[in-house]
């Protein structure tokens, strides 16, 4: 049997932060400074800064990314942007984040029809999953990610093993975010591996390569113990990835792990 293949994916949400005048400059700084071909990076800046972010980009081999889409292609949807509109903007978009879910009552049914959209317009979805502490402490973590990927994937494997190809999944226990508390990475590698088993469970074609990262409080300082976890493919990062420097030093400890998988034969 030939060995699973993931790539390292290193994605940076800037949620709402950065103006339309420093966007283009900050996303070139981290491309030079994360040049690391073996990585795959991704910025994910606000809708109104993609267009000069994509200029800035433009020649290197980092994506952008959208932080969010609406669940419909067109509509009577004022001030929302729509899966096709951000085609030719952004090769990605975040999906289901938990910040979303808490302020915009996103539930796991708009978000499988957000990834929906996202399929249909070529853009590849990281779908966002994770457990609040108190499901955390009660011993429900992994069920409650299991009922997120339910919701959001089981209508589209529904329609045929390959229809979520090219999914990423971002594990982000909620109280690890934006809180500088990370989760241990023997636990976030655990359950790595568990929502590739669900999304096996569900039908999904060749769901051991399905790239699934880490997201929380991810720092230069903490990224190594989640890369040394062989189920955990890369990070999403937050408050970090606004900082050059940062920036420099995830993407640099995430190439020692794409050239290890690499000579290792396992990426
Ligand atoms: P954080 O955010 O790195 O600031 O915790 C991560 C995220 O919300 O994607």
């Amino acid at each position: 049997m030939m060995p699973v293949v993931r790539p390292v994916v290193i994605v940076a949400n800037w949620k709402m932060h950065t103006t339309l005048a420093d966007a283009g400059e900050l996303a070139s700084s981290i491309a030079r400074a994360t040049a690391h071909p073996r990585v795959t990076r991704v910025i994910c800046p606000p809708h109104v800064s993609l267009a000069a972010v994509s200029a800035a980009l433009r020649g290197t081999d980092v994506a952008v990314g959208a932080q969010d889409c609406h669940s419909e292609a067109f509509g009577p949807y004022t001030g929302s942007v729509s899966a096709p509109m951000l085609a030719g903007l952004a090769t990605w978009c975040l999906v289901g984040h938990s910040e979303r879910r808490r302020d915009q009552t996103e539930t796991d049914e708009l978000i499988s029809r957000k990834l929906l959209r996202c399929f249909e317009a070529g853009l590849r979805p990281v779908l966002c999953v994770g457990e609040q502490l108190e499901e955390r402490d009660d011993g429900r973590a992994a069920a409650t990610v299991r009922t997120q990927l339910e919701g959001a994937l089981g209508a589209i494997i529904g329609r045929g093993p390959d229809a979520a190809a090219g999914l990423v999944v971002a594990y982000e226990p909620v109280w690890a975010i934006g809180t500088g508390r990370t989760a241990r990475g023997a636990d976030a590698a655990s359950m790595a591996q568990a929502i590739r088993d669900v999304a096996d469970g569900l039908g999904m074609d060749d769901a051991a390569s399905l790239p699934v990262l880490y997201g929380g409080s991810v720092t230069s300082a903490t990224i190594g113990e989640f890369l040394a976890e062989p189920t955990i493919d890369g990070a999403l990062v937050g408050g970090a990835s606004l900082k050059v420097e940062e920036m420099a030093g995830i993407v640099a400890r995430a190439s020692v792990t794409a050239e290890a998988r690499q000579s290792a034969g396992v990426a």
